[in-house]
């Protein structure tokens, strides 16, 4: 039985006195979400030390939003594995679709990333899916497959236990049209059926989030598919009300 996922990305948001305002009504809320689902945040880099500091002793699990895919080294204004696991994080997500378009990241650059977060002991949160053009296309599974094999024929399909995949279609990312349940289950189901041509224990156990667009009021009908693992929030997640919510709904 998978564990359900519910990972807020804070993307570039937020001062100080914001996100401690919003973590502390989430930290205070937590008791509230069920015990059977991890709950994750991913605040700006230059936050993660004011939120670990916070974060102590409660459910909440410390993520980052990127890393650099070089070990340490003088590369001036990146931030490597080693660093964000020192400070205590545990998930960091990789090729989120923005990256991939305003800052031209490919796949193969992606799947160094995975493997450098891998490495220094974080769980990589594996970004991928579609345009608006190619789901118009009909070229859908070649794209999410794709992406999802240049990971695959880098890091062996063993490395997969311990990688989230986030599926988060482009065109419902950041613009209120989320993914039927039906769309996101779709696309779930054959991004495993694909990895469990190369390991069935591996399809079985790896864990599928959704993101684009969810919110307090669709969480519950995507959650409840089968092959939907939980979610990757964006901007829902800067309200504690709703991200709780949400969380409950995954429960
Ligand atoms: P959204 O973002 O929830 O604001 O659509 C999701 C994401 O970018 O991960």
């Amino acid at each position: 039985m998978r564990r359900k996922l519910v990972v807020g990305n804070w993307k570039m948001h937020g001062n100080r006195a914001q996100v401690t305002e919003l973590l502390q009504e989430l930290i205070s809320s937590a008791t509230q979400i069920s015990q059977g689902v991890d709950v994750g945040v991913c605040p700006s880099f230059v936050h993660l030390g004011l939120v670990k500091d916070q974060l102590a002793g409660s459910k909440l699990i410390l993520g980052a939003q990127d890393l650099n895919e070089q070990p340490e080294s003088a590369v001036t204004g990146e931030v490597a594995g080693s660093m964000l696991f020192d400070l205590g994080v545990r998930y960091v997500i990789v090729g989120h679709s923005e990256r991939r378009e305003k800052l031209k990241e490919s796949d193969d650059l992606i799947a160094d990333k995975l493997v450098s977060a891998q490495v220094n002991g974080l769980t990589p949160i594996l970004c991928i899916g579609e345009s608006l053009e190619q789901r118009q296309g009909g070229v859908t599974e070649e794209t999410v497959v794709g992406q999802l094999n240049v990971a695959v024929d880098k890091v062996g399909i063993r490395a997969f236990n311990d990688v989230i995949i986030a599926y988060e279609p482009v065109w419902a990312i950041g613009t209120g049209h989320t993914a039927t349940p039906e769309q996101a289950q779709e696309v779930h189901r054959l991004l495993r059926d694909h990895l469990a041509e190369l390991s069935a224990a591996v399809a079985e156990a790896v864990r599928i989030i959704y993101g684009g667009s969810v919110k307090a009021d669709n969480a519950k009908e995507l959650f409840r598919s089968a092959d939907i693992d939980g979610g990757l929030v964006g901007a829902a997640s800067l309200k504690a009300e709703e991200f709780i919510s949400i969380c409950k709904s995954a429960g």
